[in-house]
């Protein structure tokens, strides 16, 4: 179906964090279902549209912060969005312990600023809040689901608990359609270099094509529900497209290790991790999320949602990726 004879042809969509792993995604996805989108970016001295590479021309970018009010309700009003899926945060977990007030300013306060801007210019767009799996940290029970308690282990945690618990009690006092989905960890070859996951599969390119040796690392035992980005931001757009605002835990069902993830990605170019990997207490993290394994049973019934990439294939996928990326770089410059 072309994007002109979409069901969806006419709707607008505004992303914050549009320029980062899952903005990305979602607004190629958006885009093939014949949305109009608007990303909102924050001015930087040097452009960072990377990921928006085949889609930027497409889409309109509007300048706002999540620290600026007046910004973000000019961003609202110029948009007049349907529907606003609020992507944007400081989302590196060691970071909100080197800089906890600014994550809380960001990832804990700027959801309620988003909030407004909705409420004040846009009151009948739908809203979607990018919750997290952090939330559960010192896990109270195994699976995680929507009804598990909250006991977050980092400032990153504690933050997008308040921004989980400010979209409910905008749904709850002016009624407004507000979903949080509560989604485990899910990755791509456009994830950040400083996650774990990338991390490994980028150093595992550099050491396969001659560029590095070592890959140094925290806790090898911490374990991950890891899912593929691609699908997760299927589920977003699934949630506001229910004629009900709800919460729901997105995840694959089973996890997995940081030293299988070290396993699978070595493997994939011939070598054996444990020659590799050296521990690096500077990556150990004050407070840990030993576990997370998340149950997406309402998800699948609810949404019809289901991941399509598995573990392996994902980790995979992440290595071809950054070998293909490492060996073209060095094709050009020899040529
Ligand atoms: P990401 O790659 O780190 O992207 C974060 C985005 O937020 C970037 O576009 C960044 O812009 C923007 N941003 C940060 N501070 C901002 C500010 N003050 N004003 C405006 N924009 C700002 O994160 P992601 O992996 O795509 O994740 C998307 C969201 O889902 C985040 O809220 C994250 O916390 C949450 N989440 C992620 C996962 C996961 O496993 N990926 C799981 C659960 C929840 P710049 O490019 O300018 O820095
Ligand atoms: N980053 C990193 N670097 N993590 C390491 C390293 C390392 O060198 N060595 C071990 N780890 C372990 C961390 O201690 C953690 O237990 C695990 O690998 C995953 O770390 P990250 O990939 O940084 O992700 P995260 O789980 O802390 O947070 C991500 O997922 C959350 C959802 O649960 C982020 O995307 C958050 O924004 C997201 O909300």
């Amino acid at each position: 179906m072309s994007a002109k004879s979409s069901p969806h042809a006419g709707r607008r969509a505004l992303i914050t964090g549009v320029t980062g792993q899952d903005g990305s995604y979602l607004s190629e996805f958006l885009i093939e279902q014949g949305y109009q989108v608007f990303g909102v970016v924050r001015r930087s001295s040097s452009e960072n549209f990377e990921r928006l590479e085949g889609v930027r021309e497409r889409m309109t970018l509007l300048h706002a912060d999540l620290l600026d009010q007046s910004s973000l309700n000019r961003a609202m009003a110029v948009a007049q969005p349907h529907e606003v899926y609020n992507l944007a945060a400081q989302s590196f977990v060691p970071t909100s312990w080197s800089e906890p007030v600014l994550t809380a300013q960001f990832t804990a306060i700027g959801v309620t600023r988003v909030l407004e801007a909705v409420r004040q210019m846009a009151p009948e767009a739908r809203f979607y809040q990018a919750s997290s799996s952090e939330m559960f940290g010192k896990v109270h029970e195994t699976p995680q689901r929507e009804s598990t308690p909250f006991h977050p282990r980092s400032p990153y945690g504690v933050a997008k608990a308040y921004g989980h618990y400010i979209t409910v009690n905008y749904r709850e006092s002016y009624g407004m359609h507000a979903s949080s989905g509560i989604l485990f960890n899910h990755e791509s070859p456009r994830r950040g270099l400083e996650f774990v996951t990338r991390k490994i599969t980028h150093g595992v390119a550099r050491i396969a094509t001659g560029h590095d040796k070592v890959l140094r690392l925290g806790n090898l035992d911490a374990k991950r529900d890891w899912g593929f980005a691609g699908d997760y931001v299927r589920a977003m757009w699934l949630m506001l497209q229910q004629d009900q605002p709800d919460d729901y835990v997105v995840a694959t069902g089973e996890t997995h290790t940081v030293e299988e993830c070290c396993d699978v990605a070595f493997r994939r170019v011939g070598l054996d991790w444990r020659q590799h990997v050296q521990l690096d207490p500077a990556f150990v993290r004050p407070a840990e999320v030993d576990l997370l394994l998340g149950d997406a049973s309402k998800a699948e019934a609810k949404l019809g949602w289901k991941p399509t990439v598995s573990f392996r294939q994902l980790i995979e996928m992440m290595v071809d990726a950054d070998v293909a990326a490492l060996e073209a770089k060095g094709a050009h410059k020899r040529s």
